[in-house]
Parts: C-alpha cells; structure tokens; sequence
C-alpha cells in the first residue's frame, strides 16, 4: 500500500512527540490504517539543535510554506502556533493546494477555523485539530463522531494544563506562583507566549472550539466573557480552601433562550467533586447531550506523549479515509450565535 507521507512543520515539544511516535510504531501505524506512516521532511525556526530524535532521515525546509507544498508531503502537520504569520501561510499554502492539515494550533482555529475550514472543504482538503483541545483527550472526536446523534446542551470543563497545574501546586504545596510557574515551563506546558495560558485565552481558544461543534455555531470567541488566573494569590487559594473549595479556570459554554453563553474565568467548585480533585495538568470536559446524558472525560491536556497522541489520531484517520468535516458539519452553514452575555472589553 502507498506509504502516508508526512511534513512536520515545528520541531517543539509536540512536534517531537510525533517524530517518536511515528519512528518508534511504525509497524502497528501500518496496521491499523493499511499504509505505512512516513515523515519525508521537517521544518523549523532552528536546524542544529539537539532534540533528541533523529531527523538527519527528513529533508529540510526552512520555509513551512515550502514544506507544505512539496510533491513528496501528502498531510502537513503544522506544530508550530500562532494565530497568524507562518502557521496560517502555511496552512492556507497546503490547503489550496488541496492537502490535507494536521494541527494543534488553538489560536488559529479560534481566529480563523472557520474560513480555513471553507477552504479545505472547497478544494477536497480536511482540516483536523484533535491536539488543539485538551491535549490528549480525544474531546473533539467525542463530539463529532462519538456524540453526533445528540443535542449537545452543555460543556463545561478545565482547558488549560498550565494553569491547572499553576493552581493545583500554588494550593497542594503552598509554593509561590513564579517557581510554579518555572516548572510547568520546564515540563513543556506552556505556550510560545505563556499570557495565553494564564490569561486564559488558551483555555477560551478551546472552548468556543468546542462550542461551535456543540452548537453547530460560528466560531465566537470574542463574544466569551473571559478572564485568566494572574490576580489569584495564595490567600484566595487558602480561602476558598478553608471554605471547602478550589479555585479552577473553569470554562462554560450553553445555549440558553438569550442565544450562546460562553465564560472562561476562575470559579470555585466544591474540593470533594470530580472538577474540584482534578491535579496537575490534567484537563476536564464534562458534556451534556440530550440523548447521552452526561459525560466526562479527564486526561493529561498538555505535554510531549498526550499531544502526540491527539496528533497521530487525526493523522491515522487521514490514512484510514476518513473525511470528516472541521466542525462536524460544512463549515458555510454553521450558524451565527447571538451571545447570551456581554464579552469582557
Ligand atoms: N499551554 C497549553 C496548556 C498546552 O497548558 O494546556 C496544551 O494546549
């Protein structure tokens, strides 16, 4: 069977994740999608660096737009982020050249997911970001495949690791926020601009996601009312303790009579619930469909394995054939949300 070639574009914590999993599984990738799994070439900000994989095999480009057009790269997997500049060329370079995507760049769906998502449906193309969302939890796939017979009526959850992982060892340890702070960064946590994540825009990013395939909506997230963990101090921590609660970012997104709700900012949930127990970088979505129920999913929402992970399930759905649509259905008729709530300004 005809190989599935690959081109990395961004040789970060989750690029190299990739790189491992793609070198190290090559055997059951082949026969859990009847075609081996090849990367042909890689791009990234610096060559001569040592990442701890092996990329001397993977021709170079120094330009992802290049790298995305090349004639011996069948799926690009853009990894490097940012809403805009190289990411976007990029893709948009790729699409058009009806390519298929791979990302786990939050920022550029949440700005531009949609128009992306009409131009990889108007040149045959698909646009997958299972990694964009809660790191290793498949919660993208959940609602669009697993719980596409349900009216979703409410997702609520913890989006962001980082921040998580922040408040949980601020509260566990007593630690002070910049040591913390340090040490997610040397776990690989963090964002190239780590104000996404404390300031809860990371989080935001993911939730109108999730929002717009829940709801069948246009991606709206500057109609979120938003708002990061920075002004939290170890006093509201041992606070909301002495009074039995935690501090989580926590992010609520529902269709209400008012039109779409959607918040991400500090809330206090009880110690003893499934959200309040949630450590570390875990991640939480809890979802509610009119013919499911409830669920809840948890798992490591950051970091080299759980976001390699994501990437790899949407690159094998490319190689098995599935083409399913970015938000689960096509992307022009996605409607236009009245937001519920007045936007932070
Ligand atoms: N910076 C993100 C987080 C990475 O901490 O959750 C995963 O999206």
């Amino acid at each position: 069977k005809a190989p599935l070639r690959l081109g990395i574009a961004g040789l970060g914590t989750v690029g190299v994740g990739v790189i491992k999993i793609v070198q190290q599984k090559a055997e059951l990738l082949s026969k859990r999608t009847g075609h081996p799994i090849v990367i042909t070439a890689v791009s990234a900000r610096t060559r001569d660096k040592d990442r701890g994989v092996d990329i001397s095999g993977y021709a170079w480009e120094d330009d992802p737009v290049s790298l995305a057009l090349r004639k011996d790269v069948d799926v690009f997997v853009e990894l490097m982020g940012g809403a805009d500049g190289p990411a976007k060329a990029a893709t948009e370079a790729a699409l058009s050249a009806g390519k298929d995507v791979v990302t786990a760049n939050k920022a550029m769906l949440a700005l531009h997911g949609q128009d992306l998502a009409i131009q990889a449906e108007d040149n045959g193309a698909v646009l997958r970001y299972e990694a964009a969302v809660a790191g290793g939890i498949p919660v993208i796939k959940s609602l669009t495949e697993g719980l596409a017979g349900n009216r979703i009526t409410r997702i609520i959850g913890v989006m962001n690791g980082t921040c998580n992982y922040i408040l949980t060892r601020m509260e566990n340890e007593g630690l002070p926020y910049d040591e913390v702070f340090a040490a997610a960064d040397a776990l690989g946590y963090l964002e190239a601009d780590p104000t996404l994540d404390v300031g809860g825009i990371d989080a935001g990013h993911k939730l109108a996601l999730l929002a717009s395939i829940g709801f069948g909506t246009q991606v709206a997230f500057s109609d979120m009312v938003l708002e990061g963990i920075e002004r939290i101090t170890i006093s509201d921590i041992r606070h909301a303790a002495d009074m039995g609660y935690r501090i989580k970012l926590l992010g609520v997104a529902q269709m209400t009579g008012r039109g779409l709700e959607q918040r991400m900012t500090p809330c206090l949930v009880p110690d003893n619930s499934p959200l309040g127990q949630l450590e570390n970088a875990t991640n939480m979505v809890v979802i509610e469909g009119d013919a499911v129920g409830q669920i809840v999913l948890r798992g490591a929402g950051a970091g080299e394995g759980p976001t390699a992970s994501a990437v790899l399930s949407d690159v094998i759905d490319i190689a098995r054939g599935t083409r399913l649509a970015t938000f689960g259905q096509p992307a022009r008729e996605l409607v236009k949300a009245k937001s519920a709530v007045a936007a932070t300004p």
